[in-house]
């Protein structure tokens, strides 16, 4: 089975595409959007579109707006940005398939841009609704899903839109997806993860399913309370998660029968809260007026020993809270060791998550690795191995 391929596109100057994005990029206060990656990498598609002077017809979510119209979650940062990159007028519909969007589209002339206002903005949307989509479906010919950070939602303009126009997979979705294929299929071997995040229980899926495939698995950020406490120590008033005994002796029963090296920390940064300065302490040494905000020296020794043994490394989840820079020097070093090896020992680093980017980004190192996924959910939910129903829509049988 494979998936429909921007590459089989039969298209013409003056044809219709709707193009699926994923622009929900953080924007500030002041409405200004702080983190543009997301608009960058739909470029591609976009101007080969441009390049064959079709009628684009751009649509993405931003946040959660809960079917509602709400000034703060409209696209018009996007369309000003996107006007901004491509050096051209990206016109903005003021609704979603209302009488706006629709004469608008109907105008466009060979080559010219529009977008859509917010698709969240109908509460339809969510809902993988049939009458939505036909509606969404009949401004175009042809189709294509360059979301992939969507890719997980069975949404009307990821999922039922597919039923009722001819679909392809975008050149961004297609190169998130080969990526990922080629980390759990055919990495290089050894290969790594470094898992971080807050909860055991979203990423339980993915540490069973690369246990099976990695050689290593490194657990830090706040994930790794949960394992220093279920050993018996102290973690004082650390973040931790509740009744997760049994996931745990699950994922080291699991990482010896597949001889998986599974690293946890043997050393903290501790502070009495994120204000305060840091204190290094072994396991034994914490109390109960401690918070743990960072590895130690010894966990980060053991860390680079195992990052300079790695051809491949995936990361996923900050070593600590690295937005404060007394503990950011866990996720500063891992990220500069990675960029590092990437650039002189060829090592393949992929990297994705929101909070990993950022911290890439506050180092500097997003030059340094082999690939920083856009997605979010999306990008864990296909570490795990499922079938994403964005994808699954594209699929044809061969
Ligand atoms: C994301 O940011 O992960 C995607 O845009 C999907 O957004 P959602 O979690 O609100 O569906």
């Amino acid at each position: 089975m494979r998936v429909n391929s921007i590459k089989d596109l039969d298209i013409n100057a003056g044809d219709r595409v709707f193009v699926r994005c994923d622009f929900n990029v953080p924007i500030d206060e002041f409405g200004n959007i702080t983190d543009d990656r997301r608009i960058r990498e739909a470029l591609p598609t976009i101007k080969y579109l441009l390049d064959i002077e079709a009628k684009i017809i751009l649509a993405s979510h931003m946040g959660r707006p809960k079917g509602e119209v709400n000034p703060k979650y409209s696209l018009k940062p996007v369309a000003k940005r996107l006007s901004h990159l491509l050096h051209q007028d990206v016109i903005l519909a003021n609704d979603v398939v209302g009488d706006d969007a629709k004469i608008k589209a109907n105008s466009l002339k060979d080559g010219e841009i529009l977008l859509l206002e917010n698709l969240r903005f109908d509460k339809r949307e969510t809902k993988d609704d049939e009458e939505l989509a036909k509606k969404l479906a009949d401004m175009a010919e042809v189709y294509i899903n360059d979301a992939f950070g969507v890719s997980h939602r069975a949404h009307a303009s990821v999922c039922e839109i597919t039923k009722h126009i001819n679909s392809f997979a975008g050149k961004q979705l297609l190169e998130e997806v080969n990526v990922i294929k080629m980390l759990t299929n055919n990495a290089k071997k050894p290969t790594t993860c470094i898992i971080g995040g807050s909860k055991i229980s979203t990423k339980s899926g993915i540490l069973i399913n690369l246990i099976k495939k990695m050689q290593n698995i490194v657990i830090v950020g706040a994930m790794a309370n949960t394992f220093i406490k279920h050993k018996g120590y102290n973690i004082g008033h650390s973040i931790f998660e509740k009744n997760q005994e049994n996931l745990i002796d699950d994922i080291i029963e699991e990482s010896k029968k597949n001889n998986c090296n599974l690293v946890l920390p043997e050393d903290v940064i501790t502070s009495k809260d994120h204000n305060s300065k840091g204190v290094l302490k072994s396991l034994d040494q914490i109390n109960d007026n401690d918070l743990i905000l960072d590895i130690g020296e010894k966990t980060l020794q053991n860390i680079i020993k195992v990052i300079d043994e790695s051809k491949t490394i995936l990361w996923n989840g900050p070593a600590g809270y690295f937005e404060i820079d007394e503990f950011s020097v866990g996720s500063k070093k891992i990220s500069m060791k990675i960029s590092e090896n990437t650039k002189t020992k060829s090592l393949v680093s992929i990297a994705g998550g929101g909070d990993t980017v950022a911290a890439i980004n506050k180092f500097k190192c997003s030059n340094g690795f082999t690939y920083l996924s856009t997605a979010g959910g999306a990008f864990l939910e296909l570490l795990e191995g499922k079938a994403l129903p964005g994808i699954k829509a594209l699929e044809i049988n061969e």
